[in-house]
């Protein structure tokens, strides 16, 4: 039993089955505790070489919902859903300061001091040479962590709804970052209690998007 949702979390896999996209909520607030948990099993997402470039916005004001919801075409799940993450990503955040980052790998004894030191040349030469391809590996991050939060959150009672559906200059204006001009957005991800049934639009055959060792081997399963 979970003690903040009183609900028995979900396995992984019943979690991965289970969730659906969803486009209608309940009002009911999300309980202050578990939305931490939300946000602490979010960040628990991996990331390359561990630097966290995603920049998480919990949007629960109401303008701003309404504001956001403006931003992504006037879908009602933003009004509707309590919080709607908005996951961007820093393309910059590997040449910065990451201190905080080496001390706990350091103190968690996950890395050494050798490694610490060579991430420390590494990393951000290794983010230089992205050049134009920063803001994808940052979004790649900013994905994974989404993913995180959507199946954490079926695991544990909630609902989510993936959304690409919006104006990234329109989004940045709502989250108060137009004077970062290389911040990008990722996905906005509304939760809360769903307010309709999970229905299962199905996916294709294995066989259409599966392969084996090359493309066109199709898996048979
Ligand atoms: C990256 C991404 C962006 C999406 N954007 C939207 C969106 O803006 N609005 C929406 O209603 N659904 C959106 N969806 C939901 C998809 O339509 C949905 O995932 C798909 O139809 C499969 O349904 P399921 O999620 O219930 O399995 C998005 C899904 C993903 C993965």
């Amino acid at each position: 039993m979970n003690p903040i949702t009183q609900v028995k979390p979900l396995d992984v896999p019943s979690a991965i089955v289970q969730r659906r996209s969803i486009k209608s909520f309940k009002g009911d607030p999300i309980a202050p505790e578990l939305l931490k948990q939300l946000v602490e099993l979010t960040v628990a997402a991996p990331s390359s070489f561990n630097i966290q470039d995603w920049r998480i916005i919990i949007v629960q004001d109401e303008a701003k919902k309404q504001a956001l919801s403006a931003a992504a075409w006037n879908q009602q799940q933003i009004i509707q859903a309590p919080v709607t993450f908005v996951f961007a990503a820093a393309p910059h955040a590997g040449e910065q300061d990451l201190t905080p980052m080496y001390e706990q790998a350091l103190a968690n004894g996950a890395w050494n001091e050798k490694v610490v030191e060579y991430f420390k040349t590494s990393i951000p030469q290794f983010q230089v040479g992205l050049g134009d391809k920063r803001r994808e590996y940052a979004v790649k991050d900013a994905m994974i962590a989404a993913t995180h939060l959507v199946l954490a959150a079926e695991s544990l009672g909630l609902s989510t709804n993936f959304m690409n559906g919006w104006a990234e200059d329109k989004v940045k204006e709502v989250i108060g970052a137009t004077d970062d001009p290389d911040l990008a957005i990722a996905v906005l991800v509304p939760v809360g209690y769903a307010a309709e049934p999970r229905l299962n639009p199905g996916r294709f055959p294995l066989s259409y998007n599966v392969f084996v060792d090359q493309v066109g081997n199709s898996y048979q399963g």
